[in-house]
């Protein structure tokens, strides 16, 4: 018989996992704490904004007009228990307040609720991203906990998608990585997986504590990436050289690779900066903080191109006060094809102005019901013609392809100033300085 397969905790990783298995061919129920999450997802609407996710939750939400009828939701934990062979826990990790580590109180809470219904034998899979040791706890409390004893297994299966192509990501992964402690485990794993296996996505078989490091070090390797051009972007601002130019020399080189080395206002997001900040706080509590002592100055190296960003203004205003100056700032996501505006560089730079005193009008074109939830002082405006209106400065600050396909010539009119400067070296210098503009992007020549 197929296997039946709960999700619980429908969140981005979630609501995207219960979807991705339903239309891998399962019998999906997912479960939240959070009512008004699990009515719309019965609708067939996500809280988010994720391109193909809501028109893969139609395709199988039960109730739904043509659906398949695979995917349900529910707030009953006995009714998971009873119903699923394989568990999915996707409850998030946030950074805990004031603290560098992660608050695990809802991974914690979400095991001490399913436990006590496990009653027939049952595959737990951790998919969070946990500190490392995490997998190890939790299973020994499963076995302690749950009625069915041992036939209660855990497995940790960490998730690598990324927003923007979190559907994607899931039904082709570039990978699978399982930690497992029987054969068994591996075998249902392998079952779950069978058509992206097939399709050619290794399955990597671990312990626990691999499985978990493995997330923490993929996402440790990226900020470094990035970090690292963007330091790169530094040199260069005082040398006076091309950081686009030299990553893409270097990226030539198929060991480095020409992928995520592009300079700017450095990451943000609900994952790199306290995922970083997480692992850090964990190898200090194993005594092995000196290993990644580095990713301390990732994380400054990352800080500091918000600052550069807001100076960088300042200058092209002509140094001095941003008292009475209008500045236009495109994005305010922290990646397009997001809703996200979690630790958004974007978002910090035009926040740091504002404080500044200058007049700062924001436009997103999925990110401003959040943008304006977090900050409610910020200008907005409908489109990105509008929020340039009068601008003394335009800031590009997240990639939109939108923002590519805008005629310099026709903002060009709408502002005092024809002054651009490309916070993500995503715009081409060449059709901007052409309609007049004065053009600068982060450690790129001024000319
Ligand atoms: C990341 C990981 O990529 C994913 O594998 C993991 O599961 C979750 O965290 P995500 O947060 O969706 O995914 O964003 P990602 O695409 O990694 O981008 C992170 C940030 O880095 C964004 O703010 C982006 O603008 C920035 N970035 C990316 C750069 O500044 N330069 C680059 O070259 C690439």
């Amino acid at each position: 018989m197929a296997l039946k397969i709960t999700v619980i905790g429908t969140g981005y990783l979630g609501a995207t996992h219960a979807a991705a298995m339903a239309e891998l061919g399962y019998e999906v129920l997912g479960l939240d704490i959070v009512p008004e999450k699990i009515e719309m997802l019965q609708r067939g609407e996500v809280p988010m904004y994720e391109p193909g996710l809501e028109e893969l939750l139609r395709k199988h939400v039960a109730g739904i007009e043509g659906s398949t009828g695979r995917l349900r939701f529910t707030m009953d934990w006995a009714e998971v228990a009873e119903f699923g062979d394989v568990h999915f826990m996707c409850t998030n990790t946030p950074q805990k307040h004031g603290e560098y580590a992660c608050d695990m109180s809802y991974v914690d809470r979400a095991f001490e609720l399913l436990a006590p219904h496990l009653t027939r034998p049952a595959l737990v899979v951790g998919k969070s991203t946990v500190p490392v040791g995490s997998a190890d706890r939790l299973a020994a409390y499963l076995a302690a906990h749950a009625p069915v004893g041992e036939d209660a297994e855990l497995a940790w299966n960490p998730e690598f998608l990324r927003e923007g192509f979190a559907v994607q990501d899931t039904l082709h992964p570039d990978r699978i990585v399982v930690g497992v402690r029987s054969e068994r485990a591996e075998k249902l794993l392998r079952e779950v997986y069978a058509t992206p296996v097939a399709a050619g996505s290794p399955f990597v078989v671990t312990d626990f504590p691999t499985a978990e490091l493995v997330k923490t070090a993929a996402n440790s390797f990226l900020a470094t990436k990035i970090s690292f051009i963007n330091a790169m972007a530094e040199v260069c601002e005082a040398a006076d050289g091309d950081v686009v130019k030299l990553a893409e020399a270097i990226g030539h080189d198929e060991r480095i690779g020409k992928k995520f080395l592009r300079a700017g206002i450095g990451f943000g997001g609900g994952c790199l900066p306290k995922d970083i900040r997480a692992f850090m706080a964990r190898a200090g509590e194993l005594g092995a903080d000196q290993a990644l002592t580095f990713l301390r100055e990732i994380d400054s190296i990352n800080m500091r191109r918000r600052g550069q960003m807001v100076e960088m203004t300042r200058e092209a205003l002509g140094g001095g006060s941003f008292l009475g100056k209008r500045v236009a700032v495109l994005g305010a996501t922290f990646k397009p094809d997001s809703d996200d505006v979690r630790d958004s560089p974007a978002l910090n730079v035009a926040g740091q102005i504002h404080l500044q005193g200058g007049q700062v009008t924001v436009y997103d074109p999925k990110g401003m019901p959040n943008a304006l939830r977090l900050f409610p002082t910020l200008g907005y405006a409908d489109t990105a013609v509008e929020a340039v209106r009068g601008a003394d400065v335009v800031l590009h600050l997240t990639e939109w392809r939108e923002f590519r396909e805008l005629d310099p010539a026709t903002l060009g009119e709408a502002v005092r100033a024809r002054v651009v400067l490309d916070g993500r070296n995503a715009l081409d210098p060449a059709l901007w300085r052409k309609a007049g503009w004065t053009f600068r992007a982060m450690g790129r020549p001024t000319a």
